[in-house]
């Protein structure tokens, strides 16, 4: 048996059915087109920034297209950034004027953005910066544009004060969208000070009483675990990194979700050369999957308000592998058994999926070790062909040489061409015990 996470606070039963997810790094940054954190790498002042501000005007925005493109890609949740570090919100807040609405656009880009996702039956979650460049009284730290600007350094700010906007405006977001699944909060640093600038975590944000707030309004909220709390979260959320195996805390397993990206930044980056192609993301997708995981992949749309070409290309692609392969991935998670080389299992029930992502060649066994007896019936998922299951034949070789091979295993009988699918996944009926 695969040890399963323990009940979380809020209600995980859908989120590790549903496994994939769009994640939307969308807001000013978009213009500099240099990476989200721009204002922070560059050290902007907010007069400096503030051109993005004055000209931002996604008059291409569709919500309805981009629900489209994730639903096909097989997306079932998408998570927006509602605000991120640089403080400027999507929706219109009524405790701030740095807001979408007071832009060149002059409308809310949230709520038609939550309900095109819904109408396509994908579930809604908000990312939210716990950060905040633009705020007047987030105190200076190590991440802020000003860190190195001694007069801000100096100025008097009360971070209480920034803490009741922070908690303001979540009441904002989980109390005028309607049913919240995810809330996404970006991030803690207690420990990250340097050159006499502190980092900052659960005191600045008030985090106790901000984790009482988001359970009294939205108790089933999915809540991610960046509040700096060591317990009340439901999911852990390794970023840009692919774990080598189920995660754990303290021993125990837990629910999880990797956050990734096409290239390394989050919002939309003209100049980022470092792509990876459709085939490393579905291998991303499939190597979550098999260590029980969810996977968050994210898009950052242009300043026009659309999902750029990169991102439209894979999204499809993935999208067309998904039409035929999702329930490989949908309700599945770890498997038991010891997948072949080059091959990953995903599992659901008595539904075993082998995940071949290197093709092997000619008269090359695929065997599978510990299914000896235990496969009913076999097919390639994409075309439901069937795949003969056979026991291994052994190589006495009068030489006395031995070509190894486990007495255990099944082998199976593999056409020499790979079909032709991106990731070929072979569907193993397992006996019922
Ligand atoms: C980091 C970055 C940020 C991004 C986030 C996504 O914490 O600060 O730019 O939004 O990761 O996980």
């Amino acid at each position: 048996m695969v040890p399963k996470p323990a009940p979380t606070p809020g209600d995980s039963s859908w989120f590790v059915r549903d496994r994939f997810g769009l994640f939307i790094h969308w807001g000013i940054y978009a213009l500099p087109a240099r990476h989200e954190w721009v204002k922070s790498r560059e050290k902007l002042g907010d007069e400096t920034y503030r051109k993005y501000f004055e000209r931002f005007d996604p008059d291409l925005y569709s919500p309805a297209a981009w629900a489209a493109e994730a639903a096909n890609a097989g997306m079932k949740y998408f998570v927006v950034t509602t605000k991120h570090h640089d403080g400027f919100c999507l929706w219109d807040s009524k405790l701030t004027d740095y807001k979408a609405t007071r832009t060149p656009h002059g409308r809310d880009l949230l709520k038609p953005m939550v309900d095109a996702f819904r109408e396509r039956g994908l579930r809604v979650g908000f990312y939210h910066s716990l950060l905040d460049w633009h705020h007047p009284e987030f105190p200076i730290d190590c991440h802020h544009p000003q860190r190195s600007d001694e007069a801000a350094r100096a100025s008097k700010r009360d971070v209480r004060k920034y803490a009741e906007y922070l908690h303001g405006q979540t009441r904002e977001l989980l109390t005028q969208f309607g049913k919240i699944d995810i809330l996404w909060f970006d991030f803690s640093y207690p420990n990250r000070g340097t050159e006499g600038l502190p980092g900052k975590g659960r005191e600045d944000w008030q985090s106790e009483k901000l984790y009482e707030l988001v359970r009294e309004l939205q108790p089933q909220v999915m809540l991610n675990n960046r509040l700096d709390l060591d317990t009340g979260f439901d999911f852990l959320t390794p970023e840009q990194v692919q774990p080598q195996g189920r995660v754990e805390l303290n021993g125990q397993p837990v629910v999880w979700e990797a956050c990734q990206t096409f290239s390394g930044s989050w919002g939309y980056h003209r100049d980022e050369s470092s792509w990876k192609s459709t085939d490393q993301l579905l291998r991303m997708l499939i190597d979550t999957v098999s260590k029980g995981g969810n996977l968050l992949l994210n898009v950052g749309p242009t300043g026009r308000g659309e999902f750029d070409e990169r991102a439209l290309e894979r999204l499809r692609g993935i999208g067309a592998w998904m039409r035929r392969n999702g329930r490989s991935i949908y309700g599945c998670g770890e498997s038991t058994f010891q997948p072949p080389v080059d091959c990953r299992y995903t599992q659901n029930g008595s539904r075993l999926y082998l995940h071949v992502f290197a093709w092997p060649f000619a008269r090359q066994q695929l065997q599978l070790p510990g299914l000896k007896g235990k496969i009913a019936y076999a097919q390639l998922l994409h075309d439901a062909s069937e795949v003969l299951v056979e026991e291994p034949r052994h190589h006495a070789h009068s030489s006395g040489m031995s070509l190894g091979g486990d007495p255990e295993a099944v082998v199976l009988k593999l056409p020499t061409q790979p079909p032709p699918v991106v990731i070929p996944t072979i569907e193993l009926f397992l006996k019922e015990e």
